[in-house]
């Protein structure tokens, strides 16, 4: 007996690609590419499967997922999700579809599953889907699939339900502020505020910390409430701890010790039931050594650490922040990107990140602005992160026992660098500067390796 399969999906190549993956299956195909005509398809027929794309524009997959029930309660659905989708791909396991696929996917994956559907006693469990669709998920907005960010998001599980003083150390942009928003909100301090303490010179710090009276000092004009009272009952993150000066840093001490402190031209002490989390991207202990910060206060702090590792020693998160990242500013900039090429995450795979998880938001956000297709391509990447900064000439000219040959590979590099600059990253345009054939130029990109192509 033939299946009959229901493919539903705005895109021909998906078409294509599962006419292929199906054409020496004992399967029956029928295409709808839109919301009207697969619903159409239904009241005429009966399908034994619908392999559903949840992302088609101008409707929601949620929607046609439940017209496709009212017409037949049984029918069996595989959806098709992309990353921007997860919400709905749960959504649409407890309405009922039985197993879902990321797109792209795998053609002998997708193939297995569809068997698997077909011979019905095999269903999983609509937890079991859950769980899995949710692994990718992220934690309080911590993306990072990584062994590194794994244990990060176990360590912070663990320290969160306790009221132990947490230091966070790590890179600038490595995401601190965001460890220590989680901690709190897993704790059982969630319900009261959580407040941040940026870097300020002295006094200001005391009186932001602790408040003041009127009158305590000049242009203290009228009384003010510190952060330490108004995080009562929660948490109190100091941004960047190594910046406190010698002067508060006794007090600070003093409050996590204690539990009390004295609002500034106060004389009476006041309870704080705070729980302090302190983040920093130097070497505290060094500092320590060199007398610019106090032992007692820094073992106080350092009761818990999270270490937060660099960018660049978890490349295989940044598929996961990238997807991350479209979805958010996808949404802000209403927009509707799909993704990004092959060549363009190769791309971003490849760079170093001084500027961390930060740097990474930023560059996604200028090129999902700047492309105009469905994903965000290499010539969509500011230039410079594309091909590189040229080298400067007098550090090429260095007989420093690099080959001769290797010099010259760079000093090829460096020139066809600042030609696509020149050119904005236009292929065509550098060749035409350089007075080369395009085809020559690309290749001599390829040879000296260039990362991504400009296709996809
Ligand atoms: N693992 C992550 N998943 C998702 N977003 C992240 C992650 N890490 C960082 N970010 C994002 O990167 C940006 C910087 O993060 P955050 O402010 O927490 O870094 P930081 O370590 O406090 O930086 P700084 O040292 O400069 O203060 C934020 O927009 C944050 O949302
Ligand atoms: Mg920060």
């Amino acid at each position: 007996m033939s299946f009959l399969i229901h493919v539903v999906d705005d895109e021909p190549i998906i078409h294509d690609i599962l006419r292929r993956i199906f054409k020496d299956e004992e399967y029956t195909l029928e295409f709808s590419t839109n919301y009207e005509e697969a619903v159409e398809k239904h009241k005429r027929r009966r399908f034994d499967l619908v392999l559903l794309d949840l992302m088609i524009p101008g409707t929601s997959g949620l929607k046609i997922l439940r017209e496709l029930r009212k017409s037949d309660e049984d029918v069996k659905v595989i959806i098709m999700t992309a990353y921007a989708t997860l919400e709905s791909a749960v959504e649409a396991v407890e309405l009922g579809s039985i197993d879902y696929i990321h797109k792209p996917f795998d053609n002998k994956e997708l193939l297995e599953m569809v068997r698997s559907a077909l011979r019905s006693d095999n269903k999983r469990g609509i937890e079991e889907i859950k769980d899995s669709l949710q692994q990718g998920q992220a934690f309080h907005n911590i993306v990072g699939a990584s062994g590194a960010m794994r244990s990060v998001v176990e360590k912070i599980k663990k320290v969160a339900k306790t009221n132990s003083t947490v230091l966070i150390e790590g890179e600038s942009g490595t995401g601190k502020e965001l460890a220590a928003r989680a901690v709190h909100m897993e704790s059982l301090r969630s319900s009261a505020p959580f407040v941040v303490a940026y870097s300020a010179p002295d006094e200001l710090l005391e009186s932001n910390l602790f408040g003041h009276k009127k009158g305590s000092f000049t242009g203290a004009t009228a009384d003010k409430t510190g952060l330490f009272d108004v995080a009562h009952g929660g948490t109190i993150f100091f941004d960047d701890v190594a910046t406190v000066p010698m002067s508060v840093q006794a007090k600070l001490l003093r409050v996590i010790q204690e539990r009390e402190f004295i609002v500034v031209g106060e004389t009476t002490v006041r309870k704080a039931d705070v729980r302090v989390i302190a983040a920093t991207n130097q070497n505290l202990k060094e500092m320590v050594s060199a007398g610019t910060f106090r032992e007692d206060l820094y073992y106080r702090l350092n009761v818990v650490k999270i270490l937060l590792p660099p960018l660049r020693e978890r490349k295989e998160d940044i598929p996961l922040l990238v997807e991350r990242f479209i979805e958010k500013y996808n949404s802000i900039n209403n927009k509707s990107l799909k993704g990004i090429t092959d060549g363009a995450l190769k791309i971003l795979e490849n760079l170093s990140w001084p500027g961390n998880v930060r740097e990474l938001e930023n560059v996604v956000e200028s090129g999902l602005i700047m492309s105009d297709g469905e994903r965000i391509r290499p010539e969509d990447l500011p230039v410079e992160l594309v091909y590189g900064e040229p080298t400067a000439l007098p550090s090429l000219l260095k007989v420093d026992g690099t080959p001769f040959k290797d010099k010259v590979d760079l000093f090829q590099k460096s020139l066809i660098s600042e030609a696509l600059r020149q050119a904005d990253g236009v292929q065509k345009r550098a060749a035409e500067l350089l007075m080369m054939k395009a085809t020559t130029l690309n290749e001599m990109m390829k040879r000296l390796g260039f990362m991504g192509d400009g296709k996809d």
